[in-house]
């Protein structure tokens, strides 16, 4: 089978190679050229572990293309993905700009029938503009050429993408005929033999599928932060309330942590955009407006807690900072709590070192040398009377705490957005957590 994906972004090179590691003939598109010229070589843009073999693996086995002109591989492929961005407006609506250009092109260029796939996450009645602007350009050509569209959200997460792709919970297909579903669950076919569950359902109800399903995350993230802060008050131990509550099948015990926030590329995106959705509509989302004001001022609160533990005195105090990254095993720093750390301590007048095991050059590209960078986790102590864990690492999972605490200045604190320590275990240190 052959088949397009447009966007070498994060969702279109995870799919891509994923589907010709399950055997399709797949060509990743890009408009990119120097992006496509490095992946042709072999080097990766993004961080995902295992995916730069697999890349290799498949372009290898002539199964992974990559080119910059779409036009010219559509009469060879049966589906085209569209995988492109869908940045957030500036007033939080997705930003359908490259999704319709994609269908333009390819309204503009296809001469057989194809099924055109939007697996970027879209609002609920993008799957129609698609189709619009598809026949919009057939129509200008004066051709008739059959086509249909679908929508087929991913629900990939960073640093687990490829287990996630291989391995889905379920994979939800929106199609409206007879043609595309038998198309789709071609596609699928090695994953349906392995007994993963593909769920057919009409359009809208693909998209929206992808928005509730973070929205809902997202929402049990803002509940346990706020019940984090009100264990905090009552005397009450978030992580026994976590157990107590996730060992109830109905709720579950993934998706309970307590933290600085949510950060990354989809949670802040996805939960704006459907409050915009909703707002469009004339319905507001009052749950979900809550779970935002809670995750931003929950991304203040590893430096509310040092602000308090220092009574407000922490002009020119150094400080260090474990994790970047807005979770482990990603570079990304889109949405991350740190960023929100780091400025607020820079405003108090704070010294700041940072380390991160992968995301380091990403962040001296956004706030280049505003802090200094450890060359590891113990370099950053030197002096410092804070340490803030913001990205549990595995790599800071056990420490050297005699080490760090004798680097340490005054009465050192360690402040644990991610409550993987124990106050046991740090040799002196104090030791803060949420909740
Ligand atoms: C998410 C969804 O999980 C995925 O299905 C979707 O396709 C894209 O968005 P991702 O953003 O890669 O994936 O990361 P995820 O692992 O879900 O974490 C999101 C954020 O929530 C991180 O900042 C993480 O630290 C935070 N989080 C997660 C918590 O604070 N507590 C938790 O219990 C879980």
């Amino acid at each position: 089978m052959n088949i397009a994906i447009v966007g070498t972004g994060y969702v279109g090179l995870v799919s891509g190679t994923c589907f010709a590691e399950l055997g399709a003939h797949v060509t990743c598109v890009d408009i990119n050229a120097q992006k496509i010229e490095s992946l042709r070589k072999g080097e990766i843009p993004i961080y995902e572990p295992n995916l730069d073999s697999m890349v290799l693996r498949n372009v290898k086995a002539d199964r992974l293309h990559f080119t910059t002109d779409l036009a010219s591989v559509l009469d060879e492929v049966e589906i085209v993905f569209s995988a492109v961005g869908t940045p957030p407006d500036e007033d939080g609506s997705a930003d359908l700009r490259y999704v319709l250009e994609v269908a333009r092109t390819v309204g503009q260029h296809m001469n057989k029938y194809l099924v055109m796939v939007t697996k970027s996450t879209v609002p609920v009645g993008t799957a129609r503009k698609v189709k619009a602007a598809i026949q919009a350009e057939l129509d200008k050509r004066g051709v008739q050429v059959e086509f249909d569209v679908a929508s087929n959200p991913e629900f990939l997460k960073e640093g687990n993408a490829i287990d996630d792709f291989m391995k889905p919970d379920r994979v939800v297909v929106g199609v409206e005929s007879e043609r595309a579903k038998e198309l789709m669950t071609r596609l699928y076919k090695p994953m349906l033999l392995n007994n993963f569950r593909v769920i057919f359902m009409d359009i809208p109800s693909a998209e929206m599928t992808k928005y509730a399903a973070n929205s809902m995350l997202a929402t049990r993230i803002s509940f346990m932060n706020d019940i984090a802060n009100l264990c905090e008050l009552v005397g009450a131990d978030v992580n026994m309330v976590r157990k107590g509550i996730g060992t109830d099948s109905r709720i579950g015990s993934k998706f309970l942590y307590p933290g600085c926030g949510y950060g990354g590329s989809c949670f802040p995106k996805d939960v704006k955009a459907l409050i915009k959705t909703a707002a469009k509509n004339g319905y507001n989302m009052r749950v979900l407006n809550a779970v935002e004001a809670v995750n931003e001022s929950q991304k203040n609160i590893l430096f509310e807690k040092f602000e308090k533990y220092f009574n407000g005195d922490i002009k020119g105090k150094k400080v260090a900072v474990w994790g970047l990254a807005f979770k482990p095993e990603t570079d990304d720093m889109r949405e991350a709590p740190a960023l929100v750390l780091i400025d607020s301590l820079l405003k108090a007048g704070c010294e700041v070192c940072a380390y991160d095991p992968v995301a380091m050059d990403e962040c001296k590209r956004r706030i280049g040398n505003l802090i200094s960078y450890g060359k590891n986790m113990y370099d950053t102590v030197i002096d410092a009377v804070a340490i803030f864990h913001v990205t549990e690492w595995k790599e800071f999972r056990m420490p050297s705490w005699g080490v760090i605490k004798k680097a340490m200045k005054e009465t050192p604190v360690l402040i644990d957005g991610r409550n993987v320590f124990s106050a046991s275990e740090l040799e002196g240190i104090t030791y803060l957590k949420i909740g």
